[in-house]
């Protein structure tokens, strides 16, 4: 890492949820503290829906006073992307392989600050009923990892990643799964469908059909199909 201590890492056995622990402790830590369960008995995504986090995969959240939280996320992701070239990312900043979902982060506000959680399947079992879905980094790769040698490795990533602000999304970008595709999205109660030509920093995808373009901030992926 370009800084030794510019992380500080905080280690547990179980807890109910990464997120949850610096939400409920958040002014006695400092910013870029690190909390990393090796399970977490309550993990949950966006959207609270349920997060599978058994023993074996990579669970952690940091905290950081920021402005700019989609900043922060963006350099979760395309950290994790530059270890591992052949996963993309999945609008807005899911990781996948192909068409299982590898990896997911979730960002939550607290006062000025924000808790960016990464939940990334690594050598830990998937569930039946996930398997079409979602797969692990052993899955991928044939082999087990070492979780903490990989924390080590993304947080040093993401040091060096936020050192420079247009590279993150220069790389969000350009490992999008979705730009240049054509779309079928899913915005409150209506679908829209078109071709993805460009995304923003601000995090919005541009989604452009034969009569307009429309800027998109939050939604549903259903798919994405080449054209
Ligand atoms: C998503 O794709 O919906 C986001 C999943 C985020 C899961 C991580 S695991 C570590 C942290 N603690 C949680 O309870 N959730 C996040």
């Amino acid at each position: 890492m370009g800084e030794n201590n510019f992380f500080e890492i905080r280690e547990f056995k179980s807890l109910p949820s990464t997120n949850l622990y610096l939400k409920e402790n958040y002014d006695e830590f400092r910013d870029f503290t690190v909390v990393i369960a090796d399970a977490q008995t309550n993990g949950y995504g966006r959207k609270g829906r349920e997060w599978n986090s058994s023993k074996g995969g990579l669970w952690f959240s940091f905290i950081v006073s920021t402005d700019d939280p989609f900043f922060w996320i963006s350099c979760a992701s395309v950290s994790i992307v530059d270890l591992f070239p052949e996963l993309k990312i999945k609008w807005p900043n899911d990781i996948y392989f192909q068409n299982f979902k590898v990896a997911g982060i979730l960002s939550e506000k607290i006062k000025d600050k924000i808790i960016v959680g990464v939940g990334l399947n690594v050598n830990n079992n998937i569930n039946d009923e996930l398997k079409d879905k979602a797969i692990s980094l052993t899955n991928i790769y044939k082999k087990k990892f070492s979780t903490k040698n990989l924390l080590n490795r993304i947080l040093s990533k993401i040091y060096d990643n936020s050192q420079n602000y247009e590279n993150i999304f220069e790389k969000w970008r350009n490992y999008s799964i979705i730009l240049g595709k054509k779309l079928t999205i899913k915005v409150s109660d209506k679908i829209y469908q078109g071709k993805v030509v460009d995304l923003l920093n601000t995090g919005e995808l541009v989604l452009s059909d034969s009569n307009h373009k429309r800027k998109i901030l939050y939604g549903d992926i259903i798919r994405w199909e080449e054209i």
